[in-house]
C-alpha cells in the first residue's frame, strides 16, 4: 500500500468519525456541536475522496445513507430473535389486575422474598409507529427489517439506512458479535402533515395518520423518497449474546430495562426521554395520567404507555405467553371517538380544482378540542361509508390530528333519507366536473374558476413559497369576488389606493402589503417555481429544478426539445415532465411567465446562489471537465444517450474505448471486456449513483 493512500484511508476514517458524531449530535441528542458549513465542507471533502478511491467507501460513511433503489421489491427475512407484541389493558382497573397476577406469579416461582425494590416499573410512552428490528454485527448496521408476523419480517435496510437517528455503526470499541435493537420508526406529526399537503398537491391519496404515513414510507422502494420524509426512530429494546460483557468503563452490561436503555443512549440511539423509573403501583397509575392529557403536547402520536417490569431476572421468572411478555403491559388511551349528527355536506375546490366533501355536523368534544368538521375525502370515500343525509356519524381523529368520519350508525338513520353523492357541477363555477381514470379526486377544470385562483393566489403568497404576509384568505376571497385579481401577476399591480378601499385595510397594512409584495419579488428561483403551483411540483421537485436549470427559459425549453433530460434529476418521473409538459403548452402559463418577467421576476437563480452554485459546480465539475468517460455495461436507470448528454453537459467527454487517457469508468450491470481492461490499467470505476453524485443530480448534502 503506498503511503499516500495510507493516508487518505486516515483521513477518511477521521472524517467519518466526526461527521458520525456531528450527525448524532445533531440528530440524537439535539444538541449539535459544530455549524452546517463546517459539516457540508468536510462532509464534501469525504465525498471527493470517496468519489477518487470508491474503495474508501464503508458502509457506516455518512454518504451511504442513501442507497439504491429496490426493483423487485422486500425479501422476507427471519429474526434472529422474534419480536413479540403486547398484551392490552385499557383502563386503570385491568392495569392492576395484570400487576397483581404479575407479582403472584414471580413470586410462586422466586424462592427468596422479591425484595421491594426488585419491583420497580420502566414506564415507556407507547409510540404509535412501526416496530423494526435492527441487526448489527460487529457494531456496524447489516440488516434492518419490519415486524412481520413476528418472526419473519420484510428487509429494508437500505430504507431504515435513511433515518438519520439509526446509527450505522455503534458508538462503542468492542462491539459484540451481533447485537439486535427493537424500535419504533415514526413520523413526526409536522412531517406528516407536510406529506399530507404535498399529497393533496399531486391529487393523490391523503395518509390518514402518521402511522400508515410512516408505513407507507418504509415500503418506499427508493431511499431517497424514504430520506426526504424524514422518519424518526425511538429505540426500547436490547438483545444481546448471553456471554458477552461490556469491556469499557462507560458500559456496563444491561441486568434492568433501565441500564438497558441507557446502554442504548451510550451506542448512540435516540431513547424517548420521558421514560419514568417508576418505584411502587401509586407511580405507574400517576405517570398513565399524566401522559393520557400531555401526549397532545408531544410531537409525535403515541396511543397508551407501556408498563415494563425493570429487573431481568423477574422478567425471565415471569415468562412470555404464547404472543407477549408477561412481565409488559400496554395500557392504551380511549381512541378518541363520538357521534354526532350530520348538519350539511359542503365541498371544497382547491387549487388542482379537486372538490374535497367535507361533512359538517353539530359541535362534539374529541381530545381536548371542539370539533364540527371533518373531511370526507372524496367520491369513493363517500360511497365506502355509504353516507345519507341526516345520518349520525363517528367521528374519530385519527393520529390524534385530522377528524374524520370513521363510518355511520345506519339504525339512527332517517326514513327516506336521500344518499350524498359528489355534485355534478362545480360548486363555485358551475362548470362540469371531471373525474379522469384511475385517479382518486373528482375536478373542477376551469382555469378560471374563482376557487382555484383563490387557491393558486393562497398557495403563490404562502410561507414556502412567496412568503408574501398580510395576504389572508379573507383579503384573497375580496380581491377575486371583486374582480380586482384574475392572476397571480395581478397582485404586483394593486395600487395603494385600491388597496385602502377594501374592507378590514388601513393605510398602514395596505402599505405594509405593498412593501412585502415588492420583497417577495426576491425570493429564489426555486420558490418563485414551486409558487406557480405546477401538479406534482411540490417544493422537493421544485428544488431538484432549480437546481438543475438556472432559469424557467431554459426549464421550458428543455421539457419543450429534449424532456428525457428531466428523468434522470432525482424525484422528476414521467407523470411529472407530462405535467409540466401540459403547464408550459398552456397559452394563459405562458403569458403569466411573460407578465411577471415584465414585473421584475427574475424565475431563475440569482448572483449569489449562480455563484455558490458555480463554486460546488466547479469543486465537481474539475472532476469532468476535461475528462474522458467510457460507458459499459446498462446502468439503473440512464440510459446511454442520457448518460453520455448529461457529461457532455458538464464538459466531459464519453468515449467508446478504455485507454490510458480514461478518467472514469461507468460501470452497470453485465460489463465485460471494458471492465477488465479498467481494471488492469487501474482506471477508476464508478457507477451510476456516483456518476450522478459527479453531475451533481442527487442532493449530497442531505444526509
Ligand atoms: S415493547 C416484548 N415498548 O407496540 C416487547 N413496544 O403493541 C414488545 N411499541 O409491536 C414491545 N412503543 O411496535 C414496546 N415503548 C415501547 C413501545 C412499543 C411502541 C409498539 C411496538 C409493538 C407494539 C405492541
Amino acid at each position: 500500500m503506498s503511503s499516500s493512500l495510507t493516508e487518505l484511508i486516515q483521513r477518511a476514517e477521521e472524517l467519518r468519525n466526526l461527521l458520525n458524531k456531528a450527525g448524532h449530535a445533531y440528530y440524537v441528542l439535539d444538541a449539535p456541536f459544530m455549524e452546517d458549513s463546517i459539516y457540508d465542507r468536510l462532509y464534501r471533502e469525504l465525498l471527493d475522496l470517496e468519489a477518487q478511491q470508491p474503495i474508501l467507501i464503508t458502509p457506516d460513511s455518512p454518504s451511504q445513507r442513501i442507497g439504491e433503489k429496490a426493483e423487485k421489491g422486500f425479501e422476507s427475512t427471519k429474526h434472529r430473535i422474534p419480536l413479540l407484541s403486547l398484551d392490552n389493558a385499557f383502563n386503570l382497573e385491568e392495569l392492576k389486575n395484570w400487576y397483581s397476577k404479575l407479582q403472584k406469579l414471580v413470586k410462586q416461582r422466586q424462592k427468596n422474598n422479591v425484595e421491594s425494590s426488585h419491583w420497580e416499573m420502566v414506564g415507556e410512552l407507547k409510540i404509535d409507529g412501526n416496530a423494526l428490528a435492527l441487526s448489527y454485527s460487529n457494531g456496524v448496521l447489516v440488516k434492518a427489517a419490519t415486524r412481520g408476523d413476528g418472526s419473519q419480517g420484510e428487509e429494508i435496510t437500505a430504507n431504515v439506512r435513511t433515518i438519520t437517528s439509526v446509527p450505522l455503526s455503534l458508538q462503542i470499541n468492542n462491539p459484540p458479535q451481533w447485537l439486535e435493537v427493537r424500535g419504533e420508526a415514526f413520523l413526526p406529526n409536522q412531517q406528516f402533515s407536510a406529506i399530507n399537503k404535498d399529497r393533496e398537491i399531486k391529487g393523490e391519496n391523503l395518509f390518514a395518520n402518521p402511522r400508515n404515513a410512516c408505513a407507507g414510507t418504509l415500503r418506499q422502494l427508493d431511499p431517497k423518497v424514504v430520506a426526504s420524509r424524514h422518519l424518526d426512530f425511538f429505540a426500547y429494546s436490547i438483545h444481546l449474546p448471553e456471554k458477552w460483557t461490556a469491556q469499557e468503563k462507560d458500559f456496563c452490561t444491561p441486568t434492568e430495562q433501565w441500564q438497558a436503555l441507557e446502554f442504548l443512549k451510550a451506542v448512540g440511539f435516540k431513547v424517548n426521554p420521558n421514560t419514568e423509573l417508576l418505584k411502587n403501583f401509586y407511580e405507574v397509575q400517576t405517570f398513565f395520567s399524566k401522559w393520557e392529557t400531555q401526549r397532545q403536547t408531544l410531537a409525535y402520536a403515541t396511543d397508551g404507555v407501556v408498563i415494563k417490569l425493570n429487573n431481568f431476572d423477574l422478567q425471565q421468572k415471569a415468562g412470555f405467553t404464547q404472543k407477549a411478555p408477561r412481565w409488559a403491559i400496554a395500557l392504551k388511551y380511549p381512541a378518541a371517538e363520538a357521534p354526532s349528527k350530520l348538519v350539511k355536506i359542503t365541498y371544497q375546490v382547491g387549487r388542482t380544482g379537486a372538490v374535497t366533501p367535507v361533512a359538517e355536523f353539530q359541535p362534539i368534544s374529541l381530545a381536548g378540542t371542539s370539533v364540527s368538521r371533518a373531511t370526507l375525502h372524496n367520491a369513493d370515500r363517500l360511497a365506502a361509508i355509504d353516507l345519507h343525509d341526516g345520518d349520525t356519524i363517528i367521528i374519530r381523529k385519527a393520529g390524534e390530528i385530522i377528524p374524520e368520519v370513521v363510518r355511520v350508525l345506519q339504525e339512527l338513520r332517517p326514513a327516506n333519507a336521500k344518499k350524498v353523492q359528489l355534485p355534478e357541477h362545480c360548486p363555485e363555477c358551475q362548470s362540469k366536473l371531471i373525474r379522469a381514470k384511475n385517479a382518486a379526486a373528482t375536478r373542477c377544470i376551469n382555469t378560471s374558476c374563482p376557487a382555484i385562483l383563490r387557491g393558486a393566489l393562497s398557495h403563490w403568497v404562502s410561507k414556502e413559497a412567496m412568503n408574501v404576509e398580510g395576504l389572508g384568505k379573507k383579503l384573497i376571497e375580496q380581491l377575486v369576488r371583486r374582480g380586482l385579481v384574475k392572476s397571480i401577476a395581478n397582485l404586483y399591480e394593486l395600487d395603494i389606493s385600491l388597496l385602502i378601499s377594501l374592507e378590514r385595510m388601513g393605510p398602514k397594512s395596505a402599505e405594509n402589503l405593498i412593501a412585502a409584495l415588492s420583497e417577495s419579488k426576491k425570493q429564489p428561483w426555486h420558490k418563485q417555481l414551486y409558487g406557480l403551483g405546477i401538479h406534482h411540483i411540490g417544493e422537493t421537485n421544485a428544488k431538484a429544478l432549480a437546481n438543475a436549470f438556472p432559469n424557467v427559459s431554459e426549464l421550458a425549453a428543455t421539457i419543450c426539445k429534449s424532456p428525457e433530460l428531466i428523468q434522470p434529476i432525482y424525484g422528476i418521473g414521467s407523470e411529472i415532465i407530462q405535467s409540466l409538459e401540459q403547464w408550459f403548452s398552456n397559452p394563459s402559463n405562458q403569458e403569466l411567465i411573460r407578465h411577471l418577467k415584465q414585473l421584475g421576476f427574475s424565475l431563475a437563480t440569482t448572483k449569489e446562489e449562480r455563484t455558490i452554485n458555480s463554486i460546488q459546480k466547479n469543486a465537481l465539475s474539475n472532476q469532468i471537465k476535461g475528462k474522458t468517460f467510457v460507458l459499459t455495461g446498462t446502468l439503473p436507470t440512464l440510459s446511454r444517450n442520457q448518460a453520455k448528454s448529461l457529461i457532455e453537459r458538464e464538459g466531459g467527454k464519453v468515449t467508446s474505448s478504455v485507454s490510458t487517457n480514461t478518467e472514469y469508468v461507468v460501470a452497470g450491470e453485465q460489463t465485460g471486456r471494458k471492465l477488465k481492461k479498467a481494471i488492469e490499467l487501474g482506471i477508476t470505476i464508478i457507477n451510476e449513483s456516483e456518476l450522478k453524485k459527479l453531475l451533481s443530480l442527487e442532493n449530497i448534502s442531505n444526509m
